[in-house]
């Protein structure tokens, strides 16, 4: 079974469910490998940003070495006004070795003032329309760790597409799902296994044969599980992450209400 496919919000894409978070992946000697794997197993979306260390470039040299049939590759800009913001783009640009970004996202806005800055005349977003105006970039989004300025920028129609983390330890953010599908907002689903603390936790018992249920197939499951969700973008520095969860993918089935229950019963009790 090929992994399910989804409609990317308003964008006329239809992405994999599963994509490719690659903040860590360069820190691996399996990098290139990592990368490679994902793309040669179906997975289409790879995120990156200019302020992950050494991941646009680990990603330029997949492109250029490895090539990257279907892929979409996703950076982000920390930068608050539209000339640095451009500049970033360009930067990104020639990191990765592309003519296009498929999609540029004002990174992590998660405080009013944040918000403030990249939406005013002369911030970030006017420089990602610019940037779009002149073809460096296709879509224009943005992350954010709080559900108030997601809900502002769902509201505010500037955005293609808004990364989010949800999961079964924080499933805070699922009322904000619905309300993008409903705008047409594509959901990036950012730290979809609870983060690397956590699954490092859970490795420790899935090798004692004590995770029960806490397994990372079922926490890709429980993201899947909500229709809102374009793209989940578990990070991974080893091949085998990956193939673990394109099995996952292939293998999805949505969870009943009663299933997403227990996995967050669980999850909740994972540091008892
Ligand atoms: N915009 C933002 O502000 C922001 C913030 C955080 C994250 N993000 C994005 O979200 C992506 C994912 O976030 P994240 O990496 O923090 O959290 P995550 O995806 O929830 O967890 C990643 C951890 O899960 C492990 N893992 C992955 N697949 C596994 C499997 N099948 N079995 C066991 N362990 C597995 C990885 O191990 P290994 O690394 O050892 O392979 C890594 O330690 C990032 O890469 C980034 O693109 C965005």
């Amino acid at each position: 079974m090929p992994i399910p496919v989804r409609p990317f919000g308003s964008t006329g894409l239809e992405l994999p469910i599963l994509g490719l978070g690659a903040m860590d992946t360069p820190h691996s000697p399996a990098a290139v490998e990592t990368v490679a794997t994902a793309i040669q197993l179906g997975i289409r979306f790879i995120d990156t940003a200019r302020d992950y260390e050494g991941s646009e470039h680990l990603l330029g040299r997949v492109i250029r070495e490895r090539g990257a049939p279907g892929a979409v590759f996703a950076s982000k800009t920390f930068r608050r006004t539209a000339a640095s913001a451009q500049y970033d783009i360009d930067r990104s640009l020639q990191v990765l070795g592309l003519e296009t970004i498929d999609l540029y996202q004002l990174h992590d806005v998660s405080t009013p003032e944040a918000w403030a800055h990249v939406m005013a005349p002369g911030g970030a977003l006017e420089g990602l329309r610019t940037a779009a105006e002149r073809g460096a970039i296709r879509f224009i989004g943005l992350s954010t760790h709080s559900l108030d300025i997601g809900r502002l920028a769902i509201d505010s129609g500037a955005f293609d597409a808004l990364m989010l983390e949800y999961s079964a330890f924080y499933p805070d953010s699922r009322h904000l799902l619905d309300l993008a599908a409903d705008r047409g907002v594509a959901v990036i689903v950012m730290r979809p296994l609870g983060g690397s603390g956590r699954t490092s936790a859970i490795r420790g018992l899935l090798a004692r044969g004590q995770a029960g249920i806490l397994t990372p197939a079922n926490l890709l499951r429980y993201v899947w599980t909500h229709p809102a969700v374009s793209v989940a973008i578990p990070g991974a520095r080893y091949p085998d992450r990956v193939r673990a969860n394109v099995s996952a993918a292939e293998a999805f089935t949505p969870m009943s209400t009663a299933e997403q229950q227990e996995l967050e019963a669980a999850a909740a009790r994972l540091y008892d």
